[in-house]
């Protein structure tokens, strides 16, 4: 497998988002999908997949602590594209558990507890999300964060298995921002009182400008332990 990515990464050298899409919307039809959070990087693809395939999958993972902005453009987004977004939700026992064990905001306490939340609230509806598909696209973008300087267009996500694609990877802030003016893109209300990266509501704040794009999401931890679980490399 790891012989195909690497291929695929070759072909796609220089390529741009859309014949990146063009490319795995043909080869994989109904078996790929946009994971998408409404943040500005997943509404741009969003907007590219639906001008390229009218039923385009797209779902998102409602954690149940979203901000109210994110069903705001959640909901503007289906009127606009005249669709209904897939959405997928943790298993109820498990957030029963996790209250029972570390309280309401417990991932406030420590990186574990954290992780756990994480744990229970994404990655496992992710990989119910996922279990139908070959392909999954994402808006990561290699100048978001440390932990992303060496992510690649295709990847192999061990922990899902499945192909993983990141056709946003080298567009900086402002290519994002440039593109949804242009094409009039509906976008999260937050992202205009601060918030360059947007995840759930306990867990997200405004920066101040010149600060690190992410440095509001989980901004109590260090930079290198924030990712979720959604971007590891294994299970
Ligand atoms: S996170 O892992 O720290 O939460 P981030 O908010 O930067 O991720 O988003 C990176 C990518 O992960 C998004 O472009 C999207 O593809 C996916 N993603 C993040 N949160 C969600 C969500 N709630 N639902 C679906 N996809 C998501
Ligand atoms: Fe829980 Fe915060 Fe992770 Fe959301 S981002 S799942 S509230 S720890």
């Amino acid at each position: 497998m790891q012989n195909t990515i690497d291929e695929l990464n070759r072909r796609f050298q220089g390529a741009s988002t859309r014949e990146i899409l063009e490319y795995f919307l043909h080869r994989y039809t109904d078996k790929i999908a946009l994971a998408s959070s409404f943040g500005a990087e997943d509404q741009v693809l969003t907007d590219l997949l639906y001008s390229l395939k009218d039923d385009a999958d797209v779902f998102t993972l409602d954690t149940g602590r979203l901000p109210y902005e994110t069903y705001d453009v959640m909901q503007r987004t289906n009127v606009k594209y005249g669709v209904k977004i897939a959405v997928f939700f943790p298993v109820s026992d498990d957030v029963e558990k996790l209250y029972a064990s570390q309280g309401i905001n417990g991932f406030y306490e420590s990186v574990e507890n954290r992780k756990s939340c994480c744990h229970v609230r994404k990655t496992v509806p992710l990989k119910r999300a996922l279990a139908p598909l070959d392909v999954w696209i994402t808006g990561l973008r290699r100048a978001q964060s440390v932990t992303r300087e060496t992510i690649q267009v295709v990847e192999w996500d061990e922990a899902n298995g499945l192909i993983k694609i990141n056709p946003l990877i080298d567009w900086s802030e402002k290519e994002v921002w440039e593109h949804i003016k242009e094409h009039k893109i509906p976008y999260s209300d937050l992202h205009d009182k601060g918030y360059p990266s947007i995840g759930c509501a306990p867990c997200s704040r405004a920066v101040k400008s010149g600060e690190d794009i992410r440095s509001g999401r989980w901004w109590w931890e260090n930079p290198e332990h924030k990712e979720c679980g959604l971007h590891l490399k294994t299970s």
